[in-house]
């Protein structure tokens, strides 16, 4: 059992369960992608890990860059979500798969999706490491998950509470 800040947490994945699944992952991807060289968005904060070891296991030529949002405060997630930095590069006509760390309501991937909706982009897809689909509230398709996961807060492996265990490299989940 581990403690940050005020709270407990119990270990959940292993660092080689969550590279297994970024490996089959990136397997996926590269099996559905013909001659096309994609944009990989990654989706700072909680993303920084998961791309960086999805990358090492995607053996195709493509292009990485970044975009930063916020949407959590503590263990709770808020409906505002901010665009803290902005995509620094020409999407269109282009395959765009963004690598998003978890998704929980759905919140940040709306904003993501509308970002994107009048860019041009031929195709657009999302990629997850985490989906909790008890606390998933919306349509969007969800085209690649790496792991699904019970409706608890989790953190390690790139995600934080209030900034501390994004450098756990395993995931750790909230004690009851
Ligand atoms: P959503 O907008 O509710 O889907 O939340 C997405 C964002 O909230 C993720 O990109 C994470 O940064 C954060 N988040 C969601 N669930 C968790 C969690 O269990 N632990 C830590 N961060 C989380
Ligand atoms: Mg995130």
């Amino acid at each position: 059992m581990i403690r940050i800040h005020d709270k407990q947490f119990v270990p959940f994945l292993s660092a080689s369960q969550i590279d297994s699944a970024i490996a089959r992952m990136a397997q996926e991807i590269a099996d559905d992608i013909d001659e096309e060289v994609p944009i990989f968005i990654g989706v700072l904060n909680g993303s920084f890990m998961f791309v960086s070891d999805f990358m090492k296991h995607y053996n195709r030529p493509c292009e990485l860059s970044f975009i930063k949002l916020s949407s959590y405060q503590g263990t709770s997630t808020t409906e505002k979500v901010n665009e803290l930095i902005g995509l620094g590069v020409n999407v269109e006509n282009r395959t765009v798969i963004i690598l998003e760390d978890i998704i929980d309501t759905g919140n940040t991937l709306v904003v993501l999706n509308d970002l994107f909706k009048d860019k041009k982009v031929k195709n657009l897809k999302v990629a997850t490491l985490f989906f909790k689909p008890e606390a998933y509230k919306k349509d969007l398709p969800i085209d690649y998950i790496g792991i699904e996961i019970p409706h608890k807060f989790i953190v390690g492996y790139g995600l934080d509470y209030d900034e501390h265990g994004r450098n756990l490299p395993e995931v750790y989940q909230l004690k009851e």
